[in-house]
């Protein structure tokens, strides 16, 4: 090169550096290029405040002038970060997810409706990363349009247990499908340059003791299965910000630990956004900080404290106040607010209405179509509805997942929407019942005793009938056994229902408006059709009409096990089954490890969380992992493989066989050659879904795997280890439903990780 354009080139370069360091001293505004500059002119107070967010219509009496004044920008959004505008930093808005934007109506304020999509389960039983991007895309139009700046979303805990009160927000108890929904949703919402916050980071299983319990849990349980999807949505997407969660890792509040915010996912993992806490998270102020908890979203007043007197004391380096104070503001020059983005309150409702009816549809699992109860036929015309909830349906669950949504269309209104005639009769002694209920609101209601002398009247007068069997469940408090079990009423009613109209030759449908796992193996047998709607929207009784009159084909498949009952799962060992222990979510205690599966929960199991307990003991399960069914049918041609260069690429296709347009999720399992390890008999490691299929149409699905995603987590060498040897890939309708296999050598690997996140001392085997 020569010295003159070596010179030209330092010169050019020293002008941008002025440029990115000037600020004016009497006015010194930001910009995206000046953001050290600003910081050197913030004062303590100025970055705690910016540090230390606030909630949603916050009160605090002695807050400044500016920080009222900004509590009028979307107050009911559930925080956001103070502005400094002496230095023209904006207050970014922060909402609630996951099912569409959460903005609660505030009294007195204007209120504004947000299109309610269908729950993360759902949307993980689609199988579908095309349609759950899309999903993301227009939930993050939406909330642009309302002045959001950050979707406080996904949420992407595992469901390790069918009691978890927030399994509903969260997408499926394995974590490869976990990581590639939360990068769909991610991808999909920030496309809009709108941000995302992937939560709850990491081990967040239960709501009871929610702010305080302590997770023991393996560094091999925490790689392989909490921690992976996180890993997986940070190194595809780049998620803007992470939240992390309320509860404590091996002890340490997750908010408060730098082996988990510093060391795993920014040294190892390359994540560059902000981490905030989860509302109130953590205790100390001062540690957050150290760890590499940015934001405190919102924190307390001690916290705000323990980080002005660690600097003035010396025990927090106020560098470290700059570097997160740094990362918040990268993040705020990103936002539409601080780009002027003029939102027009105004999104497209209508269009939204429609994405979530056709969405849900495709995340509906057909779980039983004996003798193609489904879809309806000319001859069922008038259908006796069954179960309060047909009258009142839920469209999702409740606590921060809530969305303040417009309508519900209930499955009534689905069927009638349909030209299908409801028994007037039987509708007005369901409506009698829900009386008391507001319309619309989501609130558990206990089933109706039905006599069986209205039963048979019922069997006499309509062609079939459908029962929906409900449950809603949510933030703060989990589910309790009689969540999961029916209760006794809601047995007789599904008893007594197919017995009659049986007796009449009548069809009987079962619809599942629930948010998750409950028990089904004792009574399937007894309808014709069972059909898992989850809670899917506020166009919920839309979808569900849609299925069953065929003009949607189920294409759903679960992403968690039914199991046959509560106590095959492991890990209900150490779960708070109906633990009357009122410890919910407020109480901020000491560390203590007094009350079991309260103060603290072993996760025993491990590794053996789902599909990976039950397919490995051979347990027998009421619906497995990756089961649904369709109107149609599919076969599955002999897989081939092509393994090269480090990636093993299976190719298999698939037929639709049947009568009617389809699609079909197709599954890959691995099965490892034995090693030094202990693993599970097989593990999910790629999936597809298939256009739309007409009859005897085939697509070619292709799954592609890297050996590096074989690898299993040696506690020992602390490494990322993949065995050498030959490996079994299958290709799956779901765990329990194998369709063909191949095989193909892998050369072991070995990836050296840090030794962090210990269980403490007390708990080792
Ligand atoms: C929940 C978060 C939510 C936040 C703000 C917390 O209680 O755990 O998921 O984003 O509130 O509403």
């Amino acid at each position: 090169m020569k010295i003159k354009t070596i010179l030209t080139g330092l010169a050019t370069t020293a002008a941008i550096l002025a440029a990115s360091t000037h600020v004016d001293a009497r006015n010194p505004k930001l910009r995206a290029n000046n953001i050290d500059a600003i910081i050197k002119t913030m004062t303590l107070e100025e970055k705690v405040d910016l540090i230390v967010g606030a909630r949603m219509y916050h009160q605090d009496p002695d807050a400044a002038p500016h920080i009222k004044e900004s509590w009028k920008v979307i107050p009911g959004a559930a925080g956001r970060i103070n502005p400094v505008p002496r230095v023209g930093i904006p207050c970014v808005v922060l909402s609630d997810g996951p099912a569409g934007c959460g903005i609660l109506p505030v009294e007195g304020e204007e209120n504004y409706f947000c299109t309610h999509f269908p729950i993360e389960t759902l949307l993980a039983s689609t199988w579908d990363v095309d349609l759950v991007r899309n999903v993301g895309q227009v939930i993050g139009n939406e909330a642009k349009e309302y002045g959001v700046d950050v979707l406080l979303a996904p949420a992407i805990n595992i469901h390790r247990h069918p009691l978890c009160g927030r399994n509903f927000e969260y997408f499926s108890e394995d974590p490869l499908l976990t990581g590639k929904m939360a990068v769909a949703y991610v991808d999909g919402v920030q496309s809009n340059d709108i941000g995302t916050s992937v939560k709850h980071f990491a081990v967040n299983n239960q709501e009871t003791n929610r702010m305080n319990n302590s997770a023991i849990v393996s560094p091999r349980a925490l790689r392989e299965i909490y921690l992976k999807a996180f890993e997986i949505v940070v190194k595809e997407s780049q998620p803007w910000t992470i939240m992390s969660s309320y509860n404590r890792i091996n002890d340490v509040y997750t908010s408060e630990s730098p082996e988990l915010l510093t060391t795993i996912l920014r040294e190892e993992w390359g994540y560059k956004g902000t981490v905030m806490t989860d509302w109130w998270g953590g205790a100390d102020g001062a540690s957050q900080m150290i760890a590499g908890n940015d934001m405190l979203e919102p924190g307390t007043k001690e916290q705000a404290a323990h980080i002005i007197e660690g600097v003035k004391n010396g025990t927090l380096d106020e560098a470290v106040v700059d570097r997160n104070v740094r990362r918040i503001l990268e993040l705020v020059v990103k936002t539409p607010r601080f780009k002027g983005y003029k939102y027009g309150n105004n999104p497209d409702m209508k269009a939204h209405a429609s994405v979530t009816r056709q969405s849900a549809t495709e995340g509906m699992v057909l779980l039983k179509n004996d003798n193609r109860a489904l879809p309806l036929s000319s001859q069922d015309k008038n259908i006796a509805l069954f179960g309060v909830v047909s009258y009142n349906f839920f469209s999702g669950g409740t606590g921060s997942g809530d969305i303040n949504r417009p309508y519900v269309v209930s499955l009534l209104d689905g069927l009638k929407n349909q030209n299908i005639t409801v028994d007037e009769n039987i509708k007005a002694l369901y409506q009698a019942h829900n009386k008391p209920q507001e319309q619309g609101e989501q609130k558990r209601i206990g089933e109706m005793p039905m006599d069986t002398a209205i039963i048979k009247y019922a069997a006499r007068s309509n062609d079939m009938a459908i029962i929906t069997l409900g449950r809603i469940s949510g933030e703060y408090v989990d589910r309790v056994s009689s969540d999961f079990f029916l209760s006794e009423t809601e047995r007789e009613l599904v008893k007594n229902v197919t017995r009659i109209f049986h007796a009449a030759n009548k069809k009987v449908v079962v619809v599942l408006n629930v948010g998750g796992v409950i028990e089904t193996d004792s009574w399937k047998d007894m309808p014709d059709a069972i059909l898992l709607s989850w809670q899917a929207g506020q166009e919920g009784g839309n979808s569900v009409a849609d299925i069953l009159t065929g003009h949607a084909n189920p294409s759903g498949k679960l992403p968690m096990t039914f199991p046959v009952t509560l106590s095959d799962h492991c890990s209900s060992l150490n779960f708070p089954i109906d633990q009357k222990i009122d410890r919910r979510w407020s109480v901020k205690t000491g560390l203590t490890h007094k009350v079991k599966n309260v103060d603290y929960t072993l996760y025993d199991e491990g590794i053996y969380v789902g599909y990976r307990w039950f397919d490995t003991q051979k347990l027998q399960v009421s619906y497995p992992f990756g089961y649904g069914l369709s109107y149609t049918t599919f076969e599955y041609g002999k897989p081939s493989v092509e393994n090269s260069q480090g990636e093993v690429t299976i190719r298999v296709s698939v037929k639709n066989t049947g009568g009617k347009a389809g699609k079909e999720a197709v599954q890959l399992y691995v099965e490892a050659p034995a090693g030094k390890l202990d693993k599970p008999v097989h593990e999910l490691k790629a999936f597809g879904k298939t256009r739309l299929l007409k009859p005897g149409e085939s697509q070619v699905v292709t799954l592609t795997i890297h050996t590096d995603d074989l690898a299993s987590f040696d506690e020992e060498q602390n490494a990322w280890v993949t065995d050498g040897g030959k490996y079994k890939f299958v290709v799956a309708a779901s765990s329990r439903d194998l369709r063909g296999s191949v095989t193909a050598d892998v050369s072991p690997s070995v990836r050296k990780v840090n030794d962090v996140l210990r269980m403490p001392a007390a708990f080792k085997k």
